[in-house]
Parts: C-alpha cells; sequence; structure tokens
C-alpha cells in the first residue's frame, strides 16, 4: 500500500539543507545577525539579593489587553516549508501557552485559517497581521480589512524592507521557492525587476498616515532603528517595534540591544515599544523587557522548535522559556514585568 503525500508537499521538495539555510541565514556577512544574539549575551544581570517576591507575575498589557506572557512570535514567512504544522501550528501552540501571534503576509497559510485555530483559546495573546506592503495602498487596506474581519486586532507595517534580496548563505545553498508554493495573504504580487521598479513603489510616511485614517486596526511600525523615527511613528502610529529584521535585509545595522534604549527615550511612554532580533532565552527576553520594550517578538527560536517538533515542540519551548523567566524575574527581586529596570543591569563585559 503507498501513503498519498500531504497536500503540503511542494512540486520539487527542496534540499533541507537549503531551508535551513533560508531560515537561519541573514544578509550580507551575517554581522548583525550575529550581533543581534551576542549584545543581549554581553549584558549583565545585577540583581539585589534578600527581595525575593512571593509570586511572580508575568502579564503585559498591550493595546487595551491583558495576557500572560511579554512575548509574540515574530511574522516569518513560508512555514510550512518548515513543518506540515506550518503556521497553524505555531498559532495554536503560542494560544495554547498564552503567547500572541504577528501572522507574516507571506505566511503559508490563509489568514482566516490561522484565526479560526486561535480565537476559540481563552488564555490566547494577541493575534496581529503583518503587512508587506506589496501593490497599491489600496491592494494593502483590502487585506487589512480581510484580516479585521476575521478577527485580527492590530496590523504591523514593516517599513524595513522595501528592497530585500537573497542573504549569501540562502544563494549558496540554492534555495528557490517552488513556482506554485502557496502564499494566499498576498496583497498584490510582490515587485520583482530591476531596483527602480521596487524603489518606485517603496512607501513613505505619507502612506503611514493614509492607512492609519483608513485602518479598522491599530497601526504599529516594525523595523524602526533610529530615535527620530521612533519619534514620528510614536505621534502617527499606535506602536513601534525595534527590529532589524533579525539581521536578514541590511547588514551592519547595530543589534537592537543596543538601538532600544534611544528608542525607548525618544518615545517616552507615548506608545508601546517592542524588540525583537537575537533574543535566544528567557533571560535575554527579561533584558529587552529591563531597558523599556514593553513586550518582545521571538523568531528563529520558534522556527528551530516548529521544524523539530511541530506544535508541541514550539509549546514546549514557551513552557520552558516562561520557567525560565519566572525564575530569573524572582531571583532579581522583580514580582512584576514592569519592576523591570535597566537598574538591574550593567554593561560592558560585565563591569558594574
Ligand atoms: C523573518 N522576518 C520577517 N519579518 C516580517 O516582517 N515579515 C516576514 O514575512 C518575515 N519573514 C521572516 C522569515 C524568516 C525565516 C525569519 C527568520 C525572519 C523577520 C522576523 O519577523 C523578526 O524580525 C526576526 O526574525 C527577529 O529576529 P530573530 O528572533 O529571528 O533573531
Amino acid at each position: 500500500m503507498t501513503a498519498s503525500p500531504p497536500d503540503t508537499t511542494p512540486a520539487a521538495p527542496l534540499a533541507a539543507a537549503a531551508i535551513r539555510a533560508y531560515f537561519e541565514g541573514g544578509a550580507g556577512d551575517e554581522v548583525t545577525l550575529r550581533a543581534n544574539a551576542a549584545a543581549w549575551r554581553a549584558i549583565g544581570l545585577r540583581p539585589r539579593v534578600l527581595a525575593t517576591p512571593r509570586q511572580v507575575d508575568t502579564q503585559v498589557t498591550l493595546l487595551g489587553r491583558r495576557w500572560p506572557t511579554p512575548w509574540l512570535a515574530a511574522p516569518m514567512a513560508h512555514l510550512a516549508l518548515a513543518h506540515p504544522d506550518a503556521e497553524r501550528g505555531l498559532a495554536l501552540a503560542c494560544a495554547a501557552q498564552g503567547a500572541g501571534l504577528v501572522l507574516s503576509t507571506q505566511a503559508s497559510t490563509a489568514l482566516e485559517s490561522v484565526a479560526r485555530a486561535v480565537l476559540p483559546e481563552p488564555q490566547r495573546g494577541p493575534l496581529w497581521f503583518q503587512l508587506y506592503p506589496y501593490g497599491e495602498r489600496e491592494d494593502w487596506l483590502r487585506l487589512v480589512q480581510r484580516a479585521h474581519r476575521a478577527g485580527y486586532e492590530a496590523v504591523v507595517l514593516t517599513v524595513d524592507a522595501p528592497v530585500q534580496w537573497a542573504g549569501e548563505r540562502e544563494r549558496a545553498s540554492g534555495f528557490a521557492l517552488p513556482a506554485d508554493w502557496p502564499q494566499p495573504n498576498l496583497p498584490a504580487r510582490p515587485e520583482t525587476g530591476t531596483l527602480e521598479a521596487l524603489l518606485a513603489r517603496a512607501p513613505d510616511w505619507d502612506d503611514v498616515a493614509w492607512l492609519r485614517s483608513h485602518s479598522p486596526l491599530p497601526l504599529l511600525l516594525k523595523g524602526i532603528t533610529h530615535p527620530a523615527d521612533a519619534d514620528r511613528a510614536a505621534d502617527l502610529c499606535d506602536g513601534l517595534v525595534v527590529s532589524n529584521h533579525g539581521g536578514r535585509v541590511l547588514d551592519g545595522l547595530p543589534p537592537t540591544a543596543a538601538l532600544l534604549p534611544a528608542v525607548v527615550e525618544a518615545v517616552q511612554g507615548r506608545c508601546p515599544v517592542l524588540v525583537d532580533g537575537g533574543l535566544r532565552r528567557a533571560t535575554d527576553v527579561l533584558k529587552a523587557l529591563a531597558l523599556g520594550a514593553n513586550a518582545v517578538l521571538v523568531g528563529r527560536p520558534l522556527v528551530a522548535a516548529l521544524a523539530q517538533g511541530g506544535a508541541p515542540g514550539v509549546a514546549a519551548l514557551w513552557r520552558r522559556w516562561h520557567d525560565e523567566l519566572r525564575g530569573a524575574m524572582a531571583l532579581c527581586g522583580a514580582a512584576t514585568i514592569d519592576a523591570l529596570t535597566p537598574a538591574l543591569l550593567c554593561h560592558g563585559a560585565f563591569h558594574p
């Protein structure tokens, strides 16, 4: 008896090494990719003793909603390449473990199908939709309206990648999406061809203001690195994500741990500030929160967990991170996320 192939099998299966290169790789020499993780590690913790809280509470409140953990899955494209559970599996595991999810425009699963999996879960974190601004403004708005109808609670416009090309690791691996690869959420075909064709469609601040005024959902900008842009975004939008796209777009950007404090300072509490890039365990998250982030997005650790163990692998990762965060908060004398402050941290090769 021959088993019929699963319906997510691409026409020409990609080599596992090429898929790995796509998920793990970064732009250029991967300087930013490596620096992101190294920078969190280089921050030291300097807790006070004999101040252990009797209880630890990891809940956060963002955009008027309270949920059990300070993290969301970052938007990541093409997750059916990692595991047949794909975006629905990631979403279910996040919802069951009280984590949020940001679904990518380039997901391999329809946004409605992901929403149906997540929305009934009582403990779930926020469900947001990430928007790549392909096509015309009206195409973006139609997609945002579709996400709104499906139950998404915010839209995250990615502003740091008007031009994208494959990283060197990815190119060397021979990675290429099969021609018939499913992308059921694209507002329009991504522009291809000359650099000039891409630049002609790159969004600007007027586009952001237009989208904000027409969108039925709160709007966050993802890919903010400069404090002056953060200042402008805080006046215009409902939140921002300090991100260098996990070192996948422009190599040479500083690590997000180094960028975050100036952005927090510029925003002055006008809107939530999230951060991503290089967070590899819960103590890294604790440091990001202590530097002033209101929550974090996590990328590659989740795709690795999904690839290895499907939805149960993702759930196990979140459980480990939650245990580690609670333990580390207790050791730092922090009963709540708000109690994590820069006073807990020391910089520069652990010199207080
Ligand atoms: C991404 N990222 C991303 N960002 C985005 O806005 N839309 C997208 O479709 C994708 N796709 C994507 C695919 C893959 C394979 C990766 C690894 C990343 C960037 C992502 O949202 C996030 O900014 C980084 O992944 C965070 O860094 P870490 O946690 O991976 O180090």
